[in-house]
Formats: C-alpha cells, structure tokens, sequence
C-alpha cells in the first residue's frame, strides 16, 4: 500500500498546502487531518495547542506516514521541535518555508507578517528570518479575526472585506515589499488582502516552499512515489463533516473525491 504524507492543521487552513501539495506532488498520497472542532489554535494556550498537535500525530501514525507536515504556523511555532523528538519520520512545518520564500522574494529587506496571536507572540517568524537574513526588517501583526471567517467559509462577503480591512488598518503605509501570510487560512482571503496592501507588496504564502521541501526530502530519502501511483487521498476533520467538505471541495476542486471521516475527540 501507498505510504502517505500525512497534513494536519487546526481546521481547513491546511488545505491550501495540500492543494499545492497536489499540484507539484501529484502522485503523492495525502492523509489530512483538520481539527475543526477546536479551531482557531491562535488563541489557545502554548500547552493545549503541543497536546492537541500530539493527539493527531498519534491518531495520524496509524496510517504509517512516511512523513509528516504542520500545515498550521501555531502549531509549528510551539509543537513543531517537539514532534520531531516523538516520531521517527521526517516533520516539517510551514514557517521555515514562509520564511525562506519571503527573503527570496524581498528586494527591500522590508517585510510584513501576519498570523494569528499565538504565531505573532511566538516570534517564531522574527527568528526564522533573521537567521536567513540578519538585517532583515519585520512588522508583525496578529489579525485574529480572520481564521475565524475562513473556517465559516466566509470569503468573499462585504461583513469579510470591512473585517479584512480593519485588521491590516495598522499595515497603512508601513514600508514593506512583501507581507508573509502566516497562517495557511490566509490564502482564502488572499485577494482582500491584496486588494488593500496594494501592488506592490507581494503576499507570500508557505505552500509553495512547504511542498518543495516534500519533495527535497522525499526525494532525499528516496521515498517519491512511483509513476503509476493514482493516490487516494483521505481527509479527517474533528468538526462537522458537511463544512469541512464544501470549503475543500471549493478550493481543490470538483475532481477532488471526498467523504471526511469524523474523528471524535477523546
Ligand atoms: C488557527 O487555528 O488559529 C490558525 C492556524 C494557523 O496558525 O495557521
């Protein structure tokens, strides 16, 4: 049988990794886990949020993985060390990534981010940054009112653009060239957000860079699929199922097959 890479996230902000997953990977098998029912991670404390990332690694290890992604900056920002200590396979998260695509990108050293409170006061994004590039300068800011919206499947209403708006009024005129979305809900509303940044601030999301490194460790480990590989994706959420499934089934596509099976929280 396939081994997967197995995607886990707070809810469905994960699905825009596996969607680019997909596209560069698409032999690859993905197992996604969303936690939905106790979404958004960002206000929760640093403790609950290592036990919850723990408790759906463990349930994910089931599957056999042959490797496991955060697909959640929260997460990544406090659990992400510590899983790799638990599991035997190769774990990555989404800020590295992020991090690493902005410096490419930035021609100015000048760069937004923006996340939710835990990522924000985490400064995982400040050191992540600053080890690729010390003179590097950030404005960081928690928007948390945002995931929120995306985990209702509210993207493109005017209630969605005025709260957009309001939680990006203190970016007004900041001198940047490129404004991180660190959070993988973001991208749902990436065009508000670039709507009101304007043009000449590229938003960078992690997805893109996270599914280079899967492909640079698989590849490493010599663990790609094969060319006849016609995966069967699996997708699990903790919430209601019938959400979860039109937000996924309107961001990767019709074509995508889904049936979300409901893991009911211990
Ligand atoms: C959240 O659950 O609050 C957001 C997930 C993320 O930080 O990417």
């Amino acid at each position: 049988m396939q081994r997967a890479i197995a995607v886990l996230d707070s809810g469905v902000g994960g699905l825009t990794v596996v969607k680019e997953v997909m596209r560069q990977l698409p032999r690859e098998k993905i197992i996604y886990f969303g936690d939905t029912a106790r979404a958004p991670y960002g206000p929760r404390a640093a403790e609950e949020v290592l036990a919850f990332t723990r408790e759906i690694v463990d349930y994910l290890s089931q599957y056999k993985p042959k490797m496991i992604v955060i697909a959640c900056n929260t997460a990544t920002a406090v659990a992400l060390q510590d899983i790799r200590a638990r599991v035997r396979i190769p774990v990555i998260g989404v800020i590295n990534p992020g991090a690493r695509a902005a410096i490419g990108k930035s021609k100015t050293g000048k760069i937004g981010v923006i996340g939710t409170d835990g990522t924000i006061k985490s400064r995982a994004y400040d050191h992540a940054l600053r080890c690729l590039s010390p003179r590097v300068e950030i404005v960081s800011l928690a928007c948390p009112k945002l995931v929120p919206l995306v985990e209702d499947g509210d993207f493109h209403s005017e209630e969605t653009r005025s709260i957009v708006v309001e939680s990006l009024e203190a970016l007004r005129g900041v001198p940047m060239d490129c404004l991180i979305l660190g959070c993988t809900h973001y991208p749902f509303l990436s065009e508000m957000i670039s709507s009101y940044m304007g043009e000449s601030v590229h938003l960078i999301s992690s997805a893109d860079e996270t599914a280079r490194e899967i492909s640079t460790i698989l590849h490493e480990n010599n663990q790609l699929a094969g060319r006849d590989e016609r995966p069967i994706h699996q997708f699990f959420c903790s919430g209601e199922p019938r959400k979860f499934q039109e937000i996924a089934q309107a961001w990767l596509g019709a074509q995508i097959r889904l049936s979300p099976v409901v893991w009911h929280i211990p």
